[in-house]
């Protein structure tokens, strides 16, 4: 007979944290967000940590180049969306790679031929007023000059004027080296009192600007997360058919971690990826497996092999697989009975396997009740893609502002691989669906103002780490009635009230 399991499943909204005492240390300052990202054995550091809890998902409208650069320097990161060629997805992970924090390809750029008009319609379409003169015109083209505000009067000038007879020639200017570290360029900006300092190749072909203003918001980073060449940390999706041309492409590009991204992990597909790497890289190579649900598809992954366990079926905002083949388990009770087996089989093996919960956070507070319930991180997408940098479209719907957001599952993205069971190479039925979020403005806002919420409540919960919220916290699960309770109740609402918060 089938196994039943005599609780229902539940998910984050029928649970709440139940407060413990708060000393006076602590306070939301002294809370550190640490966590592993990869496997470590006992008593040793994990090679990876992440300085917040929070990875982007392994979407096409969640996660590329852009989205990863913003999230690294908030203390989180990306995986980079798998289902696009093999060259374009390390192309991404290279751009990351080769991002330097300060250093801005230049992106308004004039040939001495221009005209003043050029200077102009220029300043006009891209709103800055610093712009680069380059032979042809192009971003990494022999620098000639530069063109500010200061080299031109409208009032006592043509608009035929050429650019070459009013720029700064390159022979009167300061310019950087291509190994300039951003603090030296600094420096030379501070010293030569400049408001830009191009930065040229041997052939004195340009390469990026550095902006005096972007070394104070360099500053504001301060949990960036950089590895020890001081670049980007970015992680990377994978899948179980082109592992052998995909998995060696990624590497060579930088990227720092992998992950198998599957609707349904607990596969002989996964243990048969997991072995191929490990045999052709040893541990060099880091690699999350996935989405299980219990404690079986934990321990299957674990012991192949994977760096961590993501979680998660049918929980997703775009997700339509219950509804279309009957599978999933509420993310509540999965997250919570996988962090019991990753504790039993780290006492077991002194091997500590982090795992990520995937999908389904709708509310902030559902993050710290996640971390909580055991989670070392979370996987979102929703979440992401109402940001500015995610890659898709802002739209105006009756007058609000959305984004697009579209699951890996649906028509549009036609990610075969995350679903096709070893079958006919194609979408069969969509397993997700193509939708609007709405729009919430930048990354870092939006992070720093969840990040607040959740150290606010690890206080309430007397723990100022991941780990010692894990010991600490007291859940328990809420009864529908009280759940109405939750929100503003009995009370009409002015309009524009914050108290419904934007899903
Ligand atoms: P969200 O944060 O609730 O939007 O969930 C994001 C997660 O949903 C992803 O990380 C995937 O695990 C999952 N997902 C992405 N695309 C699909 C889909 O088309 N169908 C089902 N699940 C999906």
């Amino acid at each position: 007979m089938a196994f039943i399991y005599d609780e229902p499943a539940h998910t984050f909204s029928e649970y709440l944290l139940v407060p413990g005492y708060s000393s006076s240390e602590c306070i939301p300052a002294n809370v550190s967000l640490k966590t592993p990202l990869v496997k470590f054995k006992k008593g040793e550091e994990p090679a990876l940590t992440l300085n917040i809890p929070l990875v982007s998902a392994i979407m096409q409208s969640v996660s590329d180049d852009n989205m990863a650069i913003a999230l690294s320097r908030e203390g989180g990161i990306s995986f980079i969306y798998g289902s696009q060629t093999i060259e374009s997805e390390a192309a991404m992970v290279a751009r990351v790679k080769s991002f330097k924090a300060g250093f801005v390809v230049s992106d308004s750029n004039l040939r001495p031929e221009s005209t003043l008009a050029d200077v102009l319609a220029l300043k006009e379409k891209t709103g800055h007023s610093t712009m680069a003169v380059t032979s042809d015109g192009s971003k990494n083209g022999h620098l000639e000059g530069i063109v500010t505000s200061r080299d031109y009067r409208i009032s006592r000038m043509n608009m035929e004027d050429q650019v070459k007879d009013f720029m700064t020639p390159v022979s009167d200017m300061v310019v950087g080296s291509s190994d300039i570290t951003l603090k030296q360029a600094n420096d030379i900006i501070w010293e030569h009192k400049l408001n830009t300092l191009p930065i040229i190749d041997k052939e004195g072909n340009l390469m990026y600007m550095v902006f005096r203003k972007d070394y104070s918001t360099h500053k504001q980073y301060p949990l960036e997360l950089l590895d020890n060449q001081k670049r980007h940390v970015v992680g990377a999706g994978i899948n179980t058919r082109d592992y052998e041309q995909r998995v060696p492409a990624l590497v060579e590009a930088g990227a720092d971690v992998l992950c198998i991204d599957s609707s349904e992990g607990y596969s002989e597909w996964q243990k048969r990826t997991l072995k191929w790497i490990r045999d052709k890289y040893g541990d060099s190579v880091k690699v999350g497996a996935g989405n299980v649900v219990d404690a079986e598809g934990f321990r299957f992954l674990a012991e192949c092999g994977a760096d961590f366990v993501k979680i998660g079926i049918g929980g997703g905002s775009i997700c339509i697989t219950r509804e279309q083949k009957g599978i999933g388990r509420g993310q509540a009770t999965a997250v919570i009975e996988v962090a019991k087996a990753r504790d039993e089989y780290f006492k077991e093996t002194g091997i500590y396997v982090p795992i990520c919960s995937d999908g389904g956070i709708v509310y902030d507070y559902h993050m710290t009740l996640a971390l909580a319930m055991g989670a070392d991180f979370l996987m979102l997408g929703r979440y992401f893609a109402r940001f500015d940098e995610s890659p898709t479209n802002k739209v105006n719907i009756n007058g609000t502002y959305m984004k697009e957001y579209w699951g890996e599952g649906s028509a549009r993205a036609r990610n075969w691989q995350r679903y096709d069971l070893g079958g006919d190479k194609k979408l069969s039925f969509e397993e997700g669906v193509d939708s609007y979020v709405p729009y919430a403005g930048g990354l870092k806002d939006n992070v720093n103002l969840t990040i607040s919420k959740m150290r606010s409540t690890m206080c309430n919960c007397g723990a100022l780490t991941i780990p010692e919220l894990q010991k600490k916290a007291k859940l328990t699960l809420v009864s529908a009635t009280s759940l109405v309770e939750g929100g503003a109740h009995d009370v009409l609402l002015k309009e524009n009230t914050s108290s419904n918060y934007p899903k």
